[in-house]
């Protein structure tokens, strides 16, 4: 615990620290003290608080050691019961669940600005069919700023909400007009008669006879909400250092997109699964596999597993679990990579080895055996992520705009290169 004035007391499990307030230059017991408060990782003084990526933020509500994740207050539980997907845009962008009539004037205007611009869509149809989905997206969002040059003015409340809104309509259209390219298949258009997450999984994978299965719409709601926020990670982070230099919705969005693209971020599902193809291709011995794990020699990693944030569990974990035997349950024949998955928690979550690192199933684990069950190839699993975090990110680029005390990121650097040198002359 740490109370600030001219001098700081540190309160810690091993005793007390009063140390005076050093600004600007690096004496002794300053240094000391950023050590101290560096090994707790609890929190710091880096006069350079404001100008990293660091934030304060009302939107989402994080607490790791009791595995609890609320968006502006509401339990992520609560909200994965009972609300949709539209909802929890409504509730992260302006903070509040919106009233039946904003529900209705939100789901219009996502549903009347669904069909992305002719030129975009020619764009995407050019794109190589062998391109990572996650590529195409970012170019195919950066493009958006160019097609809709009437909403990227930052300064201006009706163009940020145009692009909002936009975005949010328009980024299911481009996911499954990528997917329709990289897979040779034509492009569906929105149908303004389905739903949100329904015409997005008409549009990605074709009309069907009786129309997208209930089940799998629920399914992909409910995946898009427990993805909508999870503050300060690596790609809200960037979403929010990009649009403090004040570039626009779009662009801010497609650099999210690019840092979420990055294997340890948003890429950790595609590894779970890949992960447990690989267990397969070995007679699905788990056993052999988890020795391989604990033997840190051999590099093996229990991928989908622990979280940098939750110490006992992840809160979205359990929804997504249940979900996956929902879905899974329905498929015909037993479901082997389920199985595997099955069998692997419980052989972890048992072993005294895995316990001790408080490693568990986070979010990935069974993510991306639904969306392989869906039929969605494991290239485009982290673009169903983008879009289910895109809220969050837009949340967290507004919330930034309207602080009027926000100034340009500019994270602070420590020099760690040779002292002056002479140039030796030629
Ligand atoms: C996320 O949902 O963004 C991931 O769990 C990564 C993180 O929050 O650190």
């Amino acid at each position: 615990e740490v109370s600030e004035g001219r001098s700081v007391e540190l309160r810690y499990d091993g005793g007390t620290h009063r140390l005076p307030v050093f600004s600007g230059t690096e004496g002794e017991e300053a240094i000391e003290l950023k050590t101290l408060l560096g090994s707790t990782g609890m929190v710091t003084l880096d006069p350079g608080f404001g100008n990293t990526a660091a934030c304060r933020s009302e939107i989402t509500y994080i607490d790791g050691d009791a595995g609890i994740l609320r968006y502006r207050g509401y339990p992520i539980e609560q909200l994965a019961e009972g609300a949709t997907f539209a909802e929890v845009c409504h509730l992260l962008v302006h903070g509040e669940l919106p009233t039946p009539e904003q529900l209705d004037e939100l789901t219009a205007r996502l549903r009347d600005n669904a069909a992305i611009p002719a030129g975009l869509r020619d764009l995407i149809a050019a794109f190589p069919v062998e391109a990572h989905p996650m590529a195409s997206l970012s170019g195919a969002v950066n493009m958006l700023a160019a097609f809709h040059a009437d909403a990227c003015d930052p300064a201006d409340p009706a163009q940020v909400d145009e692009a909002t809104i936009r975005l949010l309509a328009q980024l299911p259209t481009v996911a499954a007009q990528i997917h329709r390219r990289a897979t040779g298949q034509d492009v569906v258009e929105p149908d303004p008669s389905l739903g949100y997450v329904e015409n997005f999984l008409n549009m990605t994978f074709g009309p069907t006879e009786g129309g997208v299965d209930p089940l799998l719409v629920r399914a992909m709601d409910l995946l898009f909400i427990l993805h909508a926020d999870h503050e300060l990670n690596c790609s809200t982070a960037t979403v929010r250092v990009v649009g403090s230099s004040q570039a626009d919705l779009f662009a801010s969005i497609a650099a999210g997109v690019n840092a979420l693209s990055g294997p340890l971020h948003g890429g950790a599902n595609q590894a779970v699964l890949e992960m447990l193809e690989g267990i397969q291709r070995v007679d699905g011995d788990v056993d052999s596999f988890i020795k391989k794990v604990k033997d840190r020699e051999s590099k093996t990693r229990l991928m989908g597993f622990g979280h940098r944030v939750y110490k006992n569990f992840d809160p979205r974990s359990k929804q997504i679990k249940k979900l996956a035997q929902q879905i899974l349950s329905r498929q015909e024949g037993e479901d082997r990579l389920f199985e595997l998955a099955l069998q692997l928690e419980e052989h972890a979550l048992s072993d005294q080895y895995f316990v001790d690192r408080k490693l568990y199933p986070n979010v990935d684990f069974y993510t991306g055996l639904i969306y392989r069950a869906m039929g969605f190839p494991t290239n485009m699993f982290t673009v169903l992520f983008a879009i289910g975090r895109l809220p969050g990110w837009i949340a967290h680029w507004r919330e930034l705009r309207n602080d009027p005390a926000a100034r340009i990121a500019r994270p602070r650097q420590l020099y760690v290169g040779p002292k002056e040198r002479a140039y030796p002359g030629r």
